[in-house]
């Protein structure tokens, strides 16, 4: 008699993976989480295909579903799992890169997105309770201690730059990048006096020259982005060969309010996968560094340090 064969943790994972269309899809939500209605613009496909394709991949433990109003949007789950975590590796890696149409539609998805954060941090108001989670103060004397006394650094989705009297005290040269024009008039004036060149432009095509800064820092903006893995690969041709990057973010969480009420485009970045963003990006040294806050309801946050690659990025 042959026995049962017990089915290990793998097994609905690649079985639900061992389908092009599913592949594809989970090939898509690597750049980001996306509801059902933009998953269906962007592959052309149905609906009922994609719902369905959708459930098999959140019923495998692949997927997570979250519903904001109306709209449920789907993303690979952030919790830490290694069999995920290399799966995850594996599709960004091998798995059907986005045809051209496929790219163009994206594109259009995260333009509106862009628009709508741009819409918010114009009209945002710091004197609102919600403002004080804009930022989390636990990353910043952390990052300005990273910066090397007298570099020249760009401090990229700077905001009401907090940041900026921090670094003016350490660095030769201060650029402060934001997209949003009234976040730069409240960065002018945490500058006081110090002298920061302050520039209008946006992560994805960033003000500055190649190689032009020694550090960039980027303090709670990477989750306003779009397209964070474009964003990396920007911030890699503004530095020098062998500058450093410095990110401050939030760990994973639910927060699911923040999409809404604070335009952010993703909740928190799994060190493993900003990890594998990096080293895709042309950094190496990667380390990144969890912070558990002592404040009550905080959110746990990180902050990453990366240095630029001088080979090409890896496509
Ligand atoms: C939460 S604030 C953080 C500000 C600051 N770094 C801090 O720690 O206080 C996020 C800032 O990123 C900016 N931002 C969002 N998306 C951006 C983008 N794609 N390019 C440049 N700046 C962006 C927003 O305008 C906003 O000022």
């Amino acid at each position: 008699l042959i026995p049962a064969v017990q089915e290990s943790r793998l097994t609905p994972v690649l079985k639900a993976l061992a389908d092009e269309g599913r592949l594809r899809l989970a090939r898509l939500l690597l750049d980001g989480a996306f509801h059902v209605s933009e998953l269906c613009d962007v592959l052309a496909a149905r609906q009922s295909t994609v719902s369905r394709n959708l459930k098999i991949l959140t019923d495998a433990g692949l997927l997570s579903a979250r519903r904001e109003g109306r709209l449920v949007f789907y993303a690979w789950r952030a919790d830490e799992d290694a069999v995920r975590a290399q799966l995850r590796s594996l599709v960004l890696r091998h798995g059907p890169p986005p045809d051209d149409a496929e790219r163009r539609r994206v594109a259009h998805v995260w333009e509106e997105r862009r628009a709508r954060s741009a819409d918010f941090f114009a009209k945002v108001d710091a004197a609102d309770p919600a403002a004080a989670w804009l930022g989390s103060p636990d990353c910043l004397p952390r990052l300005a201690a990273a910066v090397p006394v007298g570099a020249r650094v760009a401090d990229v989705g700077t905001g009401s730059g907090r940041m900026l009297p921090l670094l003016s005290g350490r660095a030769a040269q201060v650029i402060a990048v934001d997209a949003s024009p009234s976040m730069l008039d409240e960065a002018r004036r945490a500058a006081g006096g110090a002298a920061v060149d302050l520039r209008l432009g946006d992560m994805s095509h960033l003000p500055l020259h190649d190689g032009e800064v020694d550090t960039a820092v980027v303090n709670m903006a990477l989750h306003h982005v779009p397209e964070p893995r474009a964003a990396l690969r920007e911030l890699r041709r503004v530095l020098r060969p062998g500058g450093t990057l410095l990110v401050g973010d939030f760990l994973p969480h639910h927060e699911e309010w923040m999409r809404d009420r604070m335009a952010d485009q993703w909740l928190g970045f799994a060190p493993d996968e900003l990890s594998d963003w990096l080293l895709d990006a042309g950094f190496e040294g990667v380390r990144i560094e969890p912070i558990h806050s002592s404040r009550a309801g905080a959110l746990s946050v990180f902050v990453a340090q990366a240095t630029r690659r001088e080979e090409p990025v890896r496509s």
